[in-house]
């Protein structure tokens, strides 16, 4: 067993607010005393590191080729060659970003694109989607610097999806109040049962979070009902309301916890107080199992 908490933020649909959800359960573990090591699996266009402040500085290193390894390297077929060319330590120190946030990052990188097609081409469907658990398990387990990895997850299911659940076992899952939502979280379920079913990975949901709820509508309440009716004990004890602050925050490369307490309106605050106790719940969860 890892002594690192691990958890995949993840649903199979775009835009329910898994990257803002990655960012802020970080943030708050961090707040809290954790070592957080937050890691991009998503892709695109790096969502984290604009997030949590540090993109300008990744894509500066990208246009001076001084990118590699990255994280796309790790689930590479030369990731072991490489680890030991520049030493284990020193390969690992090179993915990492810490932000002022204070969590550290290991953003997404462009080579992300073409590695989902290289793992296709692995014959090997253990080794397929067991190389960024074997990442961590072999590389960063050993440096005991975190104690909590969190993944952000592309928001559909490829091999490199497969990779994050696999290293992960454990998945938070934002949700929003609607219809669509609600269906989605129970074909996610039939999902983890099929891959515990076939793969033999025991992956679980741990915990359902309401995303962007808005307390002015009936709708909104009503589906927070069917979903504690449905889901139960895997909803977090508290739902995150929208607030436009974190999209300014989000677009200043900051979370709502880099925010002064003065200049954070209610929303804000109340969204960032959820995050906190969403966070320290998960991380009880991901330590009961
Ligand atoms: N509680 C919230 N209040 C207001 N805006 C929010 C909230 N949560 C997320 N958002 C906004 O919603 C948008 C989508 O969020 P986010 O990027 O986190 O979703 P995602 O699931 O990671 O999307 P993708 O699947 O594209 O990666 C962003 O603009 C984000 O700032
Ligand atoms: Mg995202």
């Amino acid at each position: 067993m890892p002594k690192t908490r691990r958890v995949a933020v993840y649903l199979d649909k775009g835009g329910t607010g898994k990257t803002t959800s990655a960012a802020h359960l970080g943030a708050a573990l961090d707040a809290g005393g954790h070592d957080v090591l937050l890691v991009d699996l998503a892709g695109k266009q790096g969502d984290l590191a604009k997030e949590l402040g540090v993109d300008d500085q990744l894509q500066a290193d990208i246009a001076n080729e001084d990118d590699f390894p990255n994280v796309a390297t790790t689930m590479g077929n030369r990731w072991g060659d490489v680890a030991e060319m520049v030493g284990t330590d020193e390969a690992v120190d090179r993915l990492v970003y810490p932000t002022e946030t204070g969590v550290d990052l290991i953003p997404a990188h462009p080579d992300l694109d073409g590695l989902d097609a290289d793992l296709g081409n692995v014959d090997d469907v253990d080794d397929r989607y067991s190389r960024f658990r074997r990442f961590l398990d072999d590389y960063v387990e050993p440096l005991d610097r975190w104690d909590v990895v969190i993944l952000d997850m592309p928001g559909l299911a490829n091999n490199i999806t497969y990779n994050g659940l696999w290293a992960a076992q454990n998945v938070v899952t934002p949700v929003l109040m609607g219809s669509f939502e609600y269906s989605q979280a129970q074909r996610l379920q039939e999902d983890l049962e099929k891959i515990r079913s076939n793969y033999g990975e025991d992956v679980r949901l741990q915990m359902l979070i309401p995303n962007q709820f808005d307390r002015r509508t009936n709708l909104h309440a009503e589906k927070l009902a069917a979903f504690q009716d449905e889901f139960g004990e895997l909803l977090a004890p508290e739902y995150v309301v929208d607030s436009q602050q974190i999209r300014t925050a989000t677009e200043e490369g900051q979370t709502l916890f880099d925010i002064p307490d003065d200049e954070l309106l209610k929303t804000g605050t109340d969204a960032r107080d959820a995050f906190a106790t969403n966070a320290a719940e998960l991380y009880n969860r991901l330590t009961d199992d």
